[in-house]
């Protein structure tokens, strides 16, 4: 867990320098916004800062830092809990209730502020995708391009969507009833079927984590747990990963608004000019964690004001970069639009900026040999040193499933046609890399325990130079007969051979592996069920470091000690994406078996966030209670269960044209290509 150092190394820079430079323009020139007057304001230099400003809406002198909300005194406006708004519903067919999508006004106000983002466009359009195309142009496949160019007409109907949205947008403005919308109610689930007192217990928890912003919920907080004794740290804040399973919960029970408000707000996050210690992170970097702040107003007594204080890894514990939230963020609008049927959210040009951004980011070119994201250590959902820097599975299955949905959800055109020809040429080049090297099964083991190592040439066997002493002596007698998993990191001489779990479900889910390897990771949960869930879904990793690795590995963490916290705990968020796993290969059966045993000691124990030892018998060391996304990720893999056609609204099936999409130029030598030498022996 990170932590905010009292003093903050980073600041944001006033947007009248960022007009200036114009790196940010879009955000603060509000051109959808009339009447207005601006307020200067000064930065505390420790914070990034959105504010809520409700009374007026544009910003003529060009100085503002974002918007400000008059809010009287008993802040009406922040209330931490209970926060869902009354909206009216209407049953769809399939039982769910549907929200009306089109209520939140003060989101949409303060995001549309980014619609005109022709500055951030066109640097992306200008630069990195441009020479990405040209990098790789001879490797473009005419289909690709073909589509490209059946897709043109899409260009001029997809300004006129934009048109009528903004006068949409416009109109939900004049008619907004703020007061209306700030209400709110506490209700439980709005699905059909028996609400079981765990259930109730979970809608009551949840709801109570809402967060809201100028009067609207934006998003839920990491844990409701906030002991006297016990510092919130950063639990008090809103998490990027953490929302993930609050949304698809809200979703799943029909109610869209928090999770549009969400990916708007966090959307106007993204393009912050950032610093650390002088250094600007990349344009596109999506934030961890943020904090919406209730202040006093500066010389209006008794009045105050919603900030949005955002954490990009700049206050957090190692300083590390959330690489996993920008990924998480596109997952989630994808989700959105699939279960709301909404899809104007994605096709709105801020929104595309923003998907493009966190690509532009992923896909720049560096110093890297392989076609998997490179990171640091800490970079995800193990948010402290843990020995996963290089190229961790998580990230890789996180980066393919964005990848997928940027594709499904990129508007395409004559700007964004060479991003198209990247994404398709990496998913192609990922897939390829993930299934072939990161596979490991008893036969697989085999091989590499007989490789010949210091292979110079480009047809070696051992192309990473594996030493076969590296299989660890409980590899061996763990891997089963039947099944395999990808491995948790590959870089030169190094095989990370732990399981994890996420990066491996994730897997499954996206289609990164094969429907084989699928079924061999599915295979191995069941079979060791004892190691991977024992007492409590689902372990983080197999197995933990101990001893000597424990210490030069983790640097001797005392909150990752030996089958706890991230070195082997027990985490029960994970249970929906084992849900959602599960339903997709046609095992429900298992995951019916695993929230029954969450269900048995889940209440019981006040939702912990992890729970530690081998067989997960103990509440985590230090585990929040009350941790929200124990209790959405239980309630969204029970929605799941009870609804199983809506799990195939988050899963992706093999992709086939990816698959013959291979990118490496060797054509006329098919046997020199790896993708066409793997598809041979798959044959054999
Ligand atoms: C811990 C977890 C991280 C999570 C955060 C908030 O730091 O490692 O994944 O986002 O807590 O719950």
């Amino acid at each position: 867990m990170n932590t905010r150092g009292c003093l903050g190394i980073s600041y944001m820079k006033p947007s009248c320098s960022i007009l200036t430079l114009g790196r940010s323009s879009s955000i603060f020139g509000c051109p959808l916004l009339k009447h207005g007057r601006c307020i200067k304001y000064n930065l505390p230099k420790s914070q990034l800062q959105l504010y809520c400003w409700m009374e007026t809406n544009c910003c003529p002198d060009k100085n503002a830092l974002g918007f400000r909300s008059a809010i009287d005194s008993h802040r009406r406006v922040f209330c931490g809990s209970g926060s869902n708004s009354g909206r009216a519903r209407v049953s769809s067919a399939n039982g769910v209730k549907k929200t009306n999508f089109f209520t939140s006004v003060i989101a949409n106000v303060a995001s549309n502020t980014r619609n005109h983002s022709d500055s951030v466009e066109s640097r992306v359009n200008e630069n990195s995708f441009e020479k990405l195309y040209i990098q790789g142009s001879f490797n473009v496949k005419p289909l690709v391009i073909k589509k490209i160019e059946e897709g043109q007409d899409l260009l001029g109907k997809d300004e006129e969507k934009n048109k009528e949205y903004k006068v949409q947008v416009n109109e939900d403005l004049k008619n907004a009833n703020i007061d209306q919308l700030s209400k709110s109610e506490v209700s439980e689930s709005t699905l059909g079927g028996d609400v079981s007192e765990v259930e109730k217990e979970a809608w009551k928890l949840l709801r109570g984590a809402v967060v809201n912003y100028c009067g609207n919920p934006v998003g839920t907080i990491a844990s409701t747990d906030h002991p006297a004794d016990n510092q919130p740290l950063n639990y008090d804040q809103v998490f990027i990963r953490d929302f993930v399973p609050s949304a698809l919960a809200f979703l799943l029970n029909g109610e869209g608004e928090i999770v549009k408000n969400f990916l708007l707000h966090t959307l106007q996050l993204q393009s912050w000019e950032k610093t650390v210690d002088c250094y600007s992170p990349g344009q596109g970097l999506m934030p961890a964690s943020f904090k919406v702040r209730t202040l006093p107003l500066d010389g209006r007594d008794g009045e105050f004001e919603d900030v949005l204080d955002p954490d990009f890894g700049e206050s957090a514990i190692g300083r590390v970069a959330p690489v996993d939230s920008g990924l998480w963020w596109i997952i989630l609008l994808r989700a959105y639009g699939k279960i709301t049927g909404d899809y104007t959210l994605q096709e709105r040009v801020d929104v595309q900026t923003g998907i493009k951004l966190i690509l532009n980011l992923c896909l720049t070119d560096g110093f890297d040999m392989f076609p998997t994201l490179l990171v640091t250590d800490g970079s995800c959902m193990i948010d402290r040193r843990m020995g996963i820097h290089g190229h961790p599975l998580e990230i890789q299955a996180l980066f393919y499933s964005a990848l997928r949905c940027s594709r499904e959800m990129l508007t395409v055109n004559e700007s964004t046609k060479n991003l198209v020809v990247a994404i398709n040429n990496r998913l192609s080049a990922l897939s390829f890399h993930m299934r072939e090297y990161y596979w490991v099964d008893m036969k697989k083991i085999n091989e590499i325990y007989r490789y010949k190592t210091e292979e110079y040439s480009a047809e070696a066997t051992n192309k990473f130079n594996i030493y076969p002493d590296q299989i660890p002596s409980w590899l061996a007698d763990w891997i089963p007969d039947t099944g395999g998993y990808l491995i948790g990191n590959l870089q030169p001489s190094h095989m990370d051979f732990r399981f994890f779990t996420l990066g491996n479900l994730w897997s499954v889910i996206s289609s990164l592996s094969t429907s084989e390897q699928s079924e061999g990771i599915m295979n191995l949960v069941e079979e060791k069920w004892d190691d991977l869930v024992a007492q409590m879904p689902l372990k983080i990793c197999y197995p933990a470091l101990e001893h000597e690795e424990w210490r030069i590995i983790t640097g001797g963490d005392p909150k990752n000690t030996p089958w706890s916290y991230h070195n082997g705990g027990s985490w029960p968020t994970l249970l929906w994406q084992f849900t959602l796993a599960c339903i997709k290969m046609g095992r429900t059966e298992l995951a019916r078996k695993a929230v029954k045993l969450a269900e048995k000691r889940l209440l019981v124990d006040d939702w912990p966030e992890y729970y530690d030892t081998k067989h997960a018998s103990f509440v985590g060391k230090q585990a929040r209670l009350k941790q929200t996304w124990t209790v959405a990720g239980y309630l969204t893999s029970t929605i799941l269960l009870d609804n199983p056609e809506l799990a195939s609204l988050l899963f992706w099936e093999e992709d086939y044209e990816v698959l013959e999409n291979c990118v490496c130029g060797l054509k006329n030598e098919p046997r020199k290509c790896s993708h066409f030498a793997a598809r041979s022996r798959t044959a054999v």
